[in-house]
């Protein structure tokens, strides 16, 4: 169990699952996410079982995000770990919407970048966000990542063409916050 100061993240269990369709099932939570239909029960239930294999590959790394208190209240990973340029992409999702703006993102993503430098040896953490999605560029922000660049018309959503940014953080930073 790796624990932060506000947050514990742990192994997901098959028992999550109708957790994140009730999550996912609502278009607040899931606009600035990859999928833009609600998932099912056994689309999940398919992500979950390929999720094992890229785990034992050591392709991705996914965490569920519990309050001190032992409340599930979203999911965060690392993607794509590239272990020869030792990069990976980050990806969070609070699905309780009522935990939203109070930290617990900053927290999450602070304890996982702990283990991504310090006991993974990574190098470069990446992420992509919507440019309009302004409570995670934020919160990616606080947690020192750095604004490289802009993907023109990334993603198609409610209509039209959006760009998204790419921001990363460099083990050097990263080591520099720490002091
Ligand atoms: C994005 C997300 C991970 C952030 O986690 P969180 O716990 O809500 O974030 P935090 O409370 O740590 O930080 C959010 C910051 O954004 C600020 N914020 C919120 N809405 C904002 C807005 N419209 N404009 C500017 N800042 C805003 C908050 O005030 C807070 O900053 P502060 O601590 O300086 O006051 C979470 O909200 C989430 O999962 N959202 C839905 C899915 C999603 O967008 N995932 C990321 C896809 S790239």
């Amino acid at each position: 169990m790796l624990r932060g100061e506000k947050v514990r993240l742990r192994p997901i269990e098959r028992e999550d699952l109708p957790r994140f369709v009730r999550w996912f099932g609502d278009p607040e939570v899931r606009r600035h996410l990859s999928f833009y239909l609600p998932p099912s029960l056994a689309q999940e239930e398919r992500w979950f079982e390929r999720l094992q294999e890229r785990l034992a590959r050591n392709e991705d790394l996914v965490l569920a995000i519990e309050t001190l208190e032992g409340v599930h209240i979203g999911n965060i990973g690392l993607h794509r770990i590239n272990w020869k340029d030792r990069n990976a992409e980050l990806g969070i999702a609070i699905g309780e919407k009522e935990y939203w703006d109070q930290g617990y993102g900053t927290d999450a993503i602070r304890t996982l970048l702990r283990v991504a430098f310090e006991e993974m040896n990574l190098h470069r953490v990446q992420l992509r966000v919507d440019v309009d999605n302004l409570r995670g560029i934020r919160c990616y922000e606080k947690c020192g990542f750095r604004r490289e660049g802009t993907l023109r018309d990334m993603v198609f959503r409610e209509g039209a063409y959006r760009d998204q940014l790419i921001m990363s953080i460099l083990r050097s930073e990263w080591e520099e916050q720490q002091r």
